[in-house]
């Protein structure tokens, strides 16, 4: 059964980091993938998890620039993974459980945002296929490895969730392109992922989070234009951030990423939201702030995302 949106007292904030969330915790003999796990956040949760005593697969788009941003870190390892191409996924999680090995933590960490218009694969707009159905075909096709028993399948999302609820009659943005809506939608995906996988993996003992990493600047905002962020406050004609106090860092920013994959107060817990190391309360109508919107913790929705991403992607762990 998916835990109730309600906080639960854990005791850490917003100005939690990710060492802080690890503290007493030894990750000995445990072993992460973490997507995305050179850069922003993902950079920040291998330093983390691999300083608790964790060994840290990171599968990524551009090995080169991961090798030089995971230079000097030990028990990470580096493979290749482009989320936007599904046979680089199959061929990605076929070397992973010809290992032979299995996982305990699965972090879904790699995004883009806000793209212009985009299209990869069959014609799939960018931000859903990358944020989301790169990640639902990697967990599938990873399923066989998942540790039963403990494992856990965090999902990156986003306050962005806020912005839109998945749109069933056109997923793919073919009648009109927004890139704030279409980065709502895939983070929305995300949250639902996670509820329908937490359903279907609960009996196995494998546990599904989402979450709100909070914001935190990072290369992550790579598509937007200078003049977008100096109109959002973000930052000033020079670069400079503004405001510092309103960002995150990164170590505050894998904070929540990593909480959800090893804290023991949330054992037995699973297919929620989480934002600030705690599980969120559900929105307030006319607050995009904080919380979580009903339409991104629905069942009923989630079961409808896992059918058509199973469909697109031909995979389902579960069929
Ligand atoms: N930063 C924030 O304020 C914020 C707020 C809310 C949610 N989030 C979420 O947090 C997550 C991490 O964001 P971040 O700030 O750490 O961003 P980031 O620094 O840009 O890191 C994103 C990572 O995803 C990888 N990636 C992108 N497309 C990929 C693909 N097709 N295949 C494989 N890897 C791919 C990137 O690889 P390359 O560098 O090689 O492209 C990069 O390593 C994202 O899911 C984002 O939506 C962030």
């Amino acid at each position: 059964m998916s835990t109730a949106q309600h906080k639960i007292g854990s005791g850490f904030d917003a100005h939690s980091t990710a060492d802080d969330v690890l503290a007493g915790i030894d990750l000995t003999g445990k072993l992460a993938i973490v997507t995305g796990g050179y850069s922003g956040l993902g950079l920040e949760t291998t330093r983390a998890l691999t300083k608790a005593g964790a060994r840290v697969v990171v599968p990524a788009r551009r090995p080169d620039t991961a090798w030089k941003a995971l230079a000097g870190l030990a028990g990470v390892e580096l493979d290749e993974l482009d989320l936007g191409d599904l046979e680089s996924v199959r061929a990605f999680a076929e070397r992973f459980l010809d290992s032979g090995r299995t996982v305990d933590f699965v972090i879904d960490s790699a995004g883009i945002m806000a793209c212009p218009e985009t299209r990869v694969g069959p014609g799939w707009e960018a931000q859903f296929a990358t944020n989301h159905l790169g990640h639902f075909a990697l967990v599938n096709r990873l399923w066989p490895a998942i540790e039963p028993g403990g494992a856990r399948v965090v999902s990156v999302s986003s306050r962005a969730h806020h912005f839109s609820g998945m749109r069933w009659d056109d997923v793919h943005w073919r009648t009109g392109y927004d890139k704030w809506q279409a980065y709502g939608q895939a983070k929305t995906a995300n949250v639902l992922f996670a509820v329908h996988l937490d359903r279907l993996g609960a009996e196995r003992g494998v546990r599904a989070f989402s979450l709100h990493p909070g914001g935190i600047l990072t290369p992550l905002q790579r598509h937007l234009p200078k003049a977008e962020m100096v109109e959002r406050g973000w930052i000033d004609e020079q670069g400079n951030p503004l405001n510092p106090s309103g960002f995150k860092s990164p170590e505050q920013g894998a904070a929540t990423q990593v909480w959800a994959a090893t804290s023991p107060q949330l054992a037995g817990m699973g297919g929620v939201y989480l934002e600030d190391c705690d599980i969120a309360e559900p929105a307030v109508d006319g607050d995009q702030s904080s919380g979580v919107r009903a339409w991104a913790t629905d069942p009923e929705q989630a079961e409808r995302l896992w059918t058509l991403s199973a469909e697109l992607t031909g995979v389902n762990a579960f069929a």
